[in-house]
């Protein structure tokens, strides 16, 4: 359980050093199962998900350990994970299915569980895999998948960022050529192919949706300093617009962030661009139309703290989630603070303008948190943020801290 208590702040101003991705991290982290040999992954971020796939990795077999801030894993024996809660405490846990089956050619776990903003199936990891040449057996909620791998063609019927990573760590050491088309290429895919390939992947398209692998004998070692936080980068930038601060984002890799930018700036946010990262002053004062899609488009982890700030927006904001089916519970936790939002299934129309008030809240999911922190920041008065489940430290390094830095009254009670 954890607590905040955030009051109205005036603007944020300063300078924000933003944390190596929690999405590029968790898949880099799983792909160290695919070599015997040690890996270092430098500027690890200090978040519940890493250190859950820290505790997954040992459970694999793996030595982790830390060092300096960095993480060495060496996966000398490899097996299938056993502590059943663990996979089911993270999504991202999935992400050992395809390292283990290309090194081991079997993986035995449990179905991992949905989470709140949707049911969140395995169906198109499976279906790549079994295209790969592996056989999928489930029973009792346990599923097991066996098969020495062959290079196949595969196309997924959606751009899933999981079963991408999944098929392209699996297609590393399968034989042959593997051509993955309509794959996922958030820059987090792009970071664990680079990494792949300083172990000794063979992958062309980087970057692009369509993704060739060329199966290799074995993998070796690699040093590897994954990207920076689009999500931690975008958040910040939603409060500094919401409060008309003036932000240094340092480290933040403006050319991951342009779907949000662009809202932003249509908004009114000046941005600007320089060696040290990403700058931005002046406030959002235009309403907003948003569609999640997959990269380049807006990226979803992105709606929940965008829709805080449009509720300070005069005029009519909509939302349209096209990613997941449940994902705008935040919506009747901002409207306990006075907002004016309605959901209509997949659409949330925001009717801004009106200043929110502080009030008790709770976090129903990451991103959720994260948006009602900063709605607390432009409230009248006092929020009290509960995250029952430490929601916000699965995903953010000490986002009140960062707040705190750039002049935000909000502090951690509990
Ligand atoms: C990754 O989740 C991210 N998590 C999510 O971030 C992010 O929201 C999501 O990608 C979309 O960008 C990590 O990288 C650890 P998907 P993932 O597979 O891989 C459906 C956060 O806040 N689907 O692209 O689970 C699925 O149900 C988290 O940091 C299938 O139907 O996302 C969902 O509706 C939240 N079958 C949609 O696709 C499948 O086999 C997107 O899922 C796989 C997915």
């Amino acid at each position: 359980m954890a607590e905040y208590r955030i009051f109205h702040s005036p603007r944020l101003s300063g300078e924000a050093l933003i944390s190596t991705a929690k999405n590029a991290v968790l898949p880099i982290m799983a792909a160290t199962l695919l070599t015997g040999e040690e890996c270092v992954i430098r500027r690890m971020p200090s978040l519940s998900d890493t250190l859950h796939m820290q505790a997954l990795l040992s459970d694999c077999g793996a030595q982790v350990r830390s060092q300096e801030d960095a993480l060495v894993v060496r996966s000398g024996a490899v097996k299938s994970p056993g502590d059943e809660e663990l996979l089911r405490t993270m999504r991202a846990s999935v992400l050992v299915l395809g390292p283990l089956l290309a090194r081991n050619g079997e993986c035995t776990f449990s179905m991992p569980g949905g989470c709140a903003i949707g049911q969140r199936p395995i169906d198109l990891h499976l279906k790549g895999l079994q295209k790969l040449g592996a056989k999928v057996e489930t029973e009792g909620g346990m599923i097991r998948v066996t098969g020495r791998l062959q290079g196949a063609n595969i196309y997924l019927d959606f751009p899933s960022v999981g079963a991408t990573e999944n098929l392209v760590m699996a297609a590393t050491l399968s034989r042959g050529f593997t051509r993955i088309e309509n794959a996922a290429k958030e820059p987090e895919i792009a970071d664990l192919c680079r990494f792949l390939v300083a172990m000794g992947a063979r992958i062309a398209g980087i970057g692009t949706n369509n993704l060739t692998v060329e199966g290799v004998e074995e993998m070796h070692g690699a040093h590897y300093t994954p990207i920076p936080d689009r999500i931690e980068a975008g958040t910040l930038a939603c409060a500094a617009a919401m409060t008309e601060g003036s932000v240094l984002l340092q480290n933040a890799r403006s050319d991951h962030m342009r779907a949000l930018m662009f809202k932003l700036a249509e908004s009114g946010v000046i941005f600007q661009e320089d060696e040290k990262g990403l700058r931005l002053r002046g406030r959002a004062r235009r309403p907003m139309e948003v569609r999640t899609l997959s990269y380049p488009g807006f990226p979803t982890d992105m709606q929940a703290p965008l829709m805080a700030l449009t509720t300070q927006l005069g005029g009519l904001s909509i939302f349209l989630e096209t990613i997941f089916e449940n994902r705008f519970m935040h919506a009747v936790e901002l409207n306990r603070m006075g907002a004016q939002i309605r959901v209509e299934g997949q659409l949330a129309l925001v009717q801004g303008g009106k200043s929110l008030t502080g009030a008790a809240v709770t976090a129903t999911d990451l991103r959720a948190a994260a948006a009602l922190m900063i709605a607390g920041l432009s409230a009248q008065g006092e929020t009290l943020l509960h995250d029952p489940a430490c929601h916000l430290m699965r995903g953010y390094e000490h986002l009140e801290e960062k707040l705190q830095a750039l002049g935000a009254q909000v502090r951690q009670e509990a």
